[in-house]
């Protein structure tokens, strides 16, 4: 008997470790040689916004290094293959889920490839490097800033995320240490409304004990091994 499952997919940055890209929180995490309050709040921002535009410049330069790994390939393959609804919704402001193939995805704390106008609030597509005061294509504000929400500031499409997880019937955690709200509330929210709840981590996160499972291991074997089992079932 298949059984059409309605799926949302939260990832976080140790999904993409295997393709290179650094964490935040490990040992040699991205936010090494950075206080995380120096280059990811509005007020580092304001105070120092040579720093904070150049450390985006280097991580979105960094993209063009990096490839997608097999648990992006494996989600991908999820957004084809699943016939239930799935939203994937990611913490990472890389391209690699993208680049993968899945479509079915948005990013709640912004995109590296996007540069947003502080002024009227449009968000443009840029891959170069973004120095401050450029001018907003749109109204012409020298005021464009990295697409990325900080510390502080309210992720994007929350409603979105919410209404998913309240239809959803299985909620997947994907490498992420469960230390930034909202995202980190999440596998509670799931919970409350009767899904099923699953971690594939390399180790236990702050949120582990709200999981009904958790797998421990790295996301480019647990991923398409999960990946498998799901649509076998379907
Ligand atoms: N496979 C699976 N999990 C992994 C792997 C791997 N190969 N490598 C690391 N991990 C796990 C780590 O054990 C850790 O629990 O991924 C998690 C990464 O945690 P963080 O570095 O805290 O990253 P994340 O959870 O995405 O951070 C959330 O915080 O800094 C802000 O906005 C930033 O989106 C980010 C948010
Ligand atoms: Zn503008």
């Amino acid at each position: 008997m298949s059984r059409i499952r309605n799926i949302v997919v939260l990832t976080g940055a140790g999904i993409s470790a295997e393709s290179g890209i650094a964490t935040f929180r490990g040992p040699g995490g991205l936010w090494e040689g950075h206080r995380v309050e120096d280059v990811c709040t509005p007020e580092a921002l304001a105070r120092n916004p040579e720093l904070v535009h150049r450390f985006y410049d280097l991580r979105r330069a960094a993209l063009e290094t990096v490839e997608p790994n097999a648990a992006h390939r494996a989600l991908a393959r999820l957004d084809r293959e699943c016939p239930g609804e799935l939203l994937i919704v990611t913490q990472n402001v890389d391209d690699l889920h993208e680049r993968a193939g899945a479509a079915r995805l948005l990013h709640m704390h912004g995109e590296l490839q996007s540069a947003l106008c502080g002024a009227c609030g449009i968000r443009h597509g840029w891959t170069g490097a973004l120095p401050p005061d450029m001018e907003c294509p749109d109204c012409g504000s020298p005021a464009l800033r990295p697409d990325i929400v900080f510390f502080g500031e309210m992720p994007y499409q929350m409603e979105r995320i919410e209404a998913a997880l309240a239809a959803c019937d299985l909620f997947v955690s994907i490498g992420t240490s469960g230390a930034v709200y909202p995202a980190a509330g999440f596998v509670q929210l799931a919970e409350a409304y009767g899904a099923e709840t699953l971690e594939l981590n390399l180790e236990r996160s702050a949120g582990s004990g709200w999981f009904g499972e958790t797998r421990l291991g790295a996301a480019g074997v647990l991923v398409p091994a999960w990946v498998e089992a799901v649509l076998a079932e379907v």
